[in-house]
């Protein structure tokens, strides 16, 4: 296996372009990269396109590679044709074991020996999907959230087949193009982050349900104030700066009690029917009459916002932690 260097790719294979696909094809042709994409579904062509035509201002407003071109776009009529030749592709195919290992029976005929494969599963195991073909060293889950045209963060994980030079160069691959990726030193349902949502859902559930506060105050808790230095940093770098001058040492010394007696006391709800009634009942009351289209609307304005925003302060910074 030769991996061609990761900042020298001309073009890539898009695998399934639903929600993720799609967005995955208008992110690597905003990055300069040229883009074939294959499908199963009739007329996924012109979908694609709709997809890309409406994004493409929006990528042109946060700042475009050189060589973009949406004319970049190619689609091929297998799945076969679509990777032949690509020394790297996204399978975004629907998230199911049976389906993608359908799929990569046909995919590992076609992938060429220094081809990478990376999966956008959110919870499938490497491990599972990777076994048993001759491309298992060349395979990574490399998942975005959604959508990662827009959306920063890939995690990147290989299973026990999984060449470590592979990782590495599926995460310096994705961090050529602008996007941080980070690296799972072994799979675990979920990855990271959606286990840290959940983990803070969790909590958030347990308040709403027990009448503690409404969803809207617990979404404003979290949207208006840790949220907003979450955009800039995780909780661990949070709370180094919270110990002053003796950083997250001292932190423990002022506030390791309390953390240990809140963690104690953090609830663990099930969803069973009750609990989800009572929080579609809550989401509904906090949509406050707005339509998701309405919702969705605002959070990608000011989304796009805020995108724009800190890519431009973290230029002016420079490279340094948060
Ligand atoms: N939607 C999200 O928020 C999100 C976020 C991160 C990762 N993902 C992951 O991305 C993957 C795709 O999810 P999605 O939300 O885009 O689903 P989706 O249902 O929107 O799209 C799936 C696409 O795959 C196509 N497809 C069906 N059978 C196929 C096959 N055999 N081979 C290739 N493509 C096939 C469908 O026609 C469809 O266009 C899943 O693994 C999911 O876990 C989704």
């Amino acid at each position: 296996m030769t991996l061609a260097a990761p900042t020298s790719l001309t073009h890539v294979a898009v695998i399934g372009a639903g929600t993720v696909g799609s967005s995955w094809a208008t992110f690597f042709l905003a990055r300069g990269l040229g883009v074939t994409v294959w499908d199963p579904a009739p007329g996924f062509e012109a979908r694609v396109n709709v997809y890309v035509e409406r994004a493409w201002p929006v990528m042109q407003r946060l700042g475009l590679a050189a060589g973009a071109d949406p004319a970049r776009l190619r689609f091929a009529a297998t799945a076969a044709e679509a990777v032949t030749g690509a020394p790297f592709v996204q399978e975004s195919a629907p998230e199911d074991t049976v389906i993608k290992r359908a799929l990569y029976a046909e995919l590992d005929r076609a992938l060429g020996p220094d081809a990478v494969l990376a999966s956008s599963s959110s919870g499938l195991l490497i491990s599972e999907l990777q076994k048993g073909w001759t491309s298992a060293p060349r395979m990574v889950i490399g998942h975005p959230f959604n959508p990662p045209h827009l959306i920063p963060l890939v995690e990147v994980v290989g299973g026990p087949e999984t060449d470590p030079a592979v990782i590495d160069w599926a995460i310096a691959f994705y961090q050529s193009l602008g996007k941080p990726a980070i690296r799972l030193n072994r799979e675990v349902t979920g990855h990271v982050a959606n286990r840290l949502q959940s983990a803070l859902w969790r909590e958030a559930v347990h308040l709403i349900t027990t009448g503690v506060a409404s969803a809207a105050d617990v979404d404003t808790a979290i949207a208006y104030g840790p949220g907003l230095r979450w955009s800039l940093m995780g909780q661990t770098m949070v709370w180094h700066l919270g110990g002053g001058e003796g950083g997250l040492a001292r932190m423990f010394e002022i506030l390791g009690p309390a953390i240990q007696s809140w963690w104690d006391d953090l609830g663990a709800p099930d969803l069973t029917p009750e609990v989800k009634a009572k929080m579609v009942e809550q989401a509904n009351a906090s949509a406050a009459g707005q339509s998701i289209a309405e919702i969705a609307r605002r959070r990608d304005e000011l989304l796009i916002g805020l995108i724009e925003t800190l890519g431009t302060i973290r230029g002016r910074l420079g490279p340094g932690v948060p």
